[in-house]
């Protein structure tokens, strides 16, 4: 992590701990990896619905609404991408110190900077959810027709199509999204927070 010189932390009275005890629950990250159209944001979506049903507090960062704001300054080459994951990374860290469970929906297509994405925010705060589903379906899906767009070479770095997508090697959780249904998928996940002791 970059050290700032000149700028010395504050220590918070009101820390993670805190705030885990008052909420009822602990801080966590899930990290959903996959491709355009495996059905990341739909999962986590239906998730924090669910969590929020139960009284957590949850938030979502989702790609196709970060990269308008926070990272609009940024386009799809592999650094670009880098740089994304990174300043999300940190996000993520913040919202842990809330005591908030973030759920995150990226494609974050390399392994180096999932690797990286959990340096920043701690291996033991993450789980990782790979969103498994074919290029093919996901092509079929095409919600947004931007691959369409990439086949004609109408949008260029497009991932699967023109930039690699590396599939996590040992996920925490592999999701099935062409085969198990959203609401399985669901429960697969709370289950596991659940087994870990975030929630009760
Ligand atoms: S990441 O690679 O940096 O993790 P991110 O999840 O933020 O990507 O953004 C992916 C979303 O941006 C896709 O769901 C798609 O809607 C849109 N998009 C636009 N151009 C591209 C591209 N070249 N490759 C992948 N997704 C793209």
């Amino acid at each position: 992590m970059t050290i700032s010189p000149n700028v010395v932390r504050h220590r918070a009275a009101v820390i993670r701990s805190r705030r885990e005890t008052q909420n009822g629950h602990m801080s966590v990250n899930l990290w959903f990896t996959g491709l355009s159209g495996s059905g990341k944001s739909t999962l986590a979506h239906a998730v924090e619905e669910r969590l929020h049903l139960m009284g957590c507090r949850t938030y979502v960062f989702d790609g196709d609404n970060v990269r308008h704001g926070l990272c609009g300054d940024l386009g799809f080459s592999l650094d670009d991408r880098s740089e994304n994951l990174r300043r999300i990374a940190h996000m993520v860290h913040l919202f842990l110190d809330a005591g908030v469970i973030s759920l995150t929906a990226f494609i974050s297509p390399l392994h180096a900077d999932r690797q990286r994405v959990k340096e920043i925010i701690g291996e033991e705060n993450l789980i990782e959810v790979y969103c498994k589903c074919p290029l093919e379906v996901c092509e079929e899906r095409d919600v947004k027709g931007l691959y369409k767009k990439a086949r004609k070479g109408e949008i260029k770095n497009y991932t699967g199509i023109s930039s690699p997508y590396e599939p996590p090697t040992s996920p925490d959780i592999v999701l099935k999204t062409d085969e198990q249904s959203l609401n399985e998928c669901v429960k697969i996940v709370i289950k596991e927070l659940k087994e870990r002791g975030i929630i009760l």
